[in-house]
C-alpha cells in the first residue's frame, strides 16, 4: 500500500520486534477499512526506550503497542496509566493525546476474556478457575477473571511466593496454591488456564495431569505456538472444550486500533486465516 503525507502512523515497540504478529493484525484491519495509515514494527533497545517514547508526540505517531521486554518499564514512563495497567503492573497500549501526553493501558485482560467469551460460550463463570503461572501474563488473566466475577481464582506457581505476591497485589478472591497441589486444585473448576511458557515450541510440555478435571471445564492456553499445545491436545482428547491462545493475541489488539483509528475492528475467521497463513509462509 502506498502512503500519503496524511497517513496516520501507529506501531509496536519491542526488542527484538521481528517476532511480533501485531503488524499483520493491524495491517489486515487497515486494509479492511481502507484507512490511510500504517502500523510499523519499531525495534527499540531497552536503554533507549524512554527516548523513543518521548519522541512519539514530536513524530506525530498516534499510538503504539508495547511488547517484550518493555511492558513493565513502559508503565513507569507514560504520563498516565489507568487502574488496570497499574494492577497488572504493565502497559501494552499507549495513546498519544493531542497535548502530547502518553496514556497507557493494558488490553491483555480484555483479550483474554473476549477470547473465552467468543470461543467458549459454555464456560461457567460461577465456578472457580485454576491459573497456572504467576508472571506478567498471569496478572492480566487473573485481573480479567476477577473483573468477570469468577468466585475464586486459584493461582498455582512453581515459585509459591510469586503466587502470594500476585494474590496480594490484585485485590479480589485469589488464592495462592502450591505447585504440588495443582491436580487436587483442579477438581471443581470451570476453567483451567496455562499462563506459563511451558508447551511453547522449543520448551518442555507442561506437566499437568487432567485426571481430576471436570469434563465440563474449559481449558485454555496463552501459548499460541503451537496453536494446539500438548495441554490443549490432552484436554480435547478427554472431551473438554479447549480455546487456543491466538484469539487472546487478536482480541487484545482491538481496543488500541479502535482508539487510534476510530473504527471498531473485528476478530474474524478471515483475520485468523491471514495471520496463520502468513506464519506458514504463504
Ligand atoms: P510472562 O510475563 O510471560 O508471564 P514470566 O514472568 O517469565 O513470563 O513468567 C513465566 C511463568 O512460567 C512463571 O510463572 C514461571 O514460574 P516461576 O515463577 O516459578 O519462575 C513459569 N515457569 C517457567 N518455567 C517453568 C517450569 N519449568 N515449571 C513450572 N513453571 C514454570
Amino acid at each position: 500500500m502506498t502512503l500519503t503525507g496524511s497517513a496516520q502512523i501507529t506501531g509496536v515497540i519491542g526488542w527484538p520486534v521481528a517476532h511480533s504478529w501485531s503488524p499483520k493484525v493491524h495491517g489486515f484491519w487497515l486494509d479492511e477499512f481502507g484507512i490511510n495509515g500504517a502500523y510499523i514494527p519499531m525495534a527499540v533497545r531497552p536503554d533507549v526506550l524512554a527516548l523513543a517514547l518521548s519522541a512519539l508526540p514530536a513524530l506525530g505517531i498516534r499510538g503504539v503497542n508495547i511488547t517484550i521486554p518493555h511492558k513493565e518499564k513502559a508503565l513507569e514512563m507514560v504520563d498516565e496509566a489507568d487502574d488496570l495497567a497499574h494492577k497488572i503492573g504493565a502497559v501494552n497500549t499507549i495513546s498519544v493525546e493531542k497535548n502530547g501526553q502518553l496514556l497507557g493501558t493494558n488490553t491483555d485482560a480484555y483479550g483474554f476474556i473476549q477470547n473465552l467469551r467468543s470461543n467458549a460460550q459454555r464456560w461457567s463463570v460461577r465456578k472457580p478457575a485454576l491459573v497456572l503461572g504467576a508472571g506478567g501474563a498471569s496478572r492480566a488473566v487473573c485481573a480479567a477473571l476477577i473483573d468477570a466475577d469468577v468466585p475464586e481464582v486459584r493461582v498455582c506457581n512453581r515459585t509459591f511466593s510469586r503466587a502470594e505476591t500476585l494474590a496480594g497485589d490484585l485485590a479480589g478472591p485469589i488464592t495462592a496454591i502450591d505447585w504440588f497441589d495443582r491436580v487436587q486444585a483442579s477438581t471443581d473448576v470451570g476453567l483451567l488456564v496455562n499462563t506459563t511458557n511451558l508447551g511453547m515450541v522449543g520448551q518442555t510440555a507442561l506437566d499437568m495431569p487432567l485426571t481430576k478435571l471436570p469434563p465440563s471445564a474449559v481449558v485454555t492456553d496463552i501459548v499460541y505456538s503451537p496453536l494446539i499445545t500438548p495441554l490443549l491436545e490432552n484436554a480435547r482428547k478427554r472431551g473438554n472444550v479447549v480455546v487456543d491462545g491466538l484469539g487472546m493475541l487478536l482480541h487484545q489488539a482491538e481496543p488500541g486500533f479502535a482508539e487510534w483509528y476510530g473504527r471498531i475492528p473485528k476478530v474474524s475467521a478471515a483475520l485468523r486465516d491471514y495471520v496463520l497463513g502468513q506464519e506458514n509462509g504463504s
